[in-house]
């Protein structure tokens, strides 16, 4: 059976490089992979003390973290603020981490793919992320490394792929995660 992916994009704007990315990657994954964008906007800033001593957590949390259970990798796209991932996507990991002890990311194989208007391929996100998600013990895909600069200029009018070199590129990335997931989950 197919392996459930989450998709996780860490930009909240409708318009999203990065959001268009997820949508043409998700076209391109082999038939071993079934992925999901899983939404993050919802989530209230982690504080512990909406939670635990028998206060009820704000339900979006419960509800991110009883979706996140469903599935079997996760496969993130982010953008880069001041050099470091967007804080509403180090917020979903901190909300999916708690409570201590029941997070929902150990052991589920990630892939990152960092897309930018920039130049530098927001490569200080994309290895941000992988510090938390070396904690969090998910096993990440090394090779290739998904660096995406001048993003804008690889996307045409309807937010489709525009070049052959890119869309070969993310179907060599997309099949590498596919094999890293069955490489890395249980049958
Ligand atoms: C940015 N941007 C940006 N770009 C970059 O390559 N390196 C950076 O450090 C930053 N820093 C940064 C901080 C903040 C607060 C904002 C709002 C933006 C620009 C960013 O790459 C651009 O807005 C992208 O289009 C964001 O990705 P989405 O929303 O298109 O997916």
């Amino acid at each position: 059976p197919a392996k459930k992916i989450a998709v996780v994009i860490g930009s909240l704007r409708k318009e999203s490089l990065n959001r268009k990315f997820a949508h043409e990657v998700m076209a391109l994954a082999p038939e071993s992979l079934r992925l999901e964008i899983v939404e993050i906007g919802e989530l209230a800033i982690y504080n512990e003390d909406l939670e635990g001593n028998g206060i009820t957590p704000p339900q979006a949390w419960t509800q991110f973290r009883d979706r996140l259970k469903e599935f079997d990798g996760v496969l993130f796209f982010t953008p880069e603020y001041n050099r470091s991932t967007p804080a509403a996507l180090k917020n979903a990991l901190d909300v999916g981490s708690r409570p201590y002890g029941s997070s929902v990311w150990g052991g589920k194989p990630a892939g990152i793919v960092s897309v930018t208007p920039g130049a530098t391929g927001a490569f200080g996100a994309n290895h941000h992320l992988r510090q938390s998600l070396v904690f969090l013990d998910m096993p990440v895909l090394q090779q290739p490394e998904a660096y995406l600069g001048g993003a804008a200029k690889l996307l045409d009018e309807h937010g489709k792929i525009n070049n052959d070199s890119t869309r070969q590129f993310l179907k060599k990335f997309i099949d590498a995660y596919a094999a890293w997931v069955e490489l890395t989950t249980k049958k």
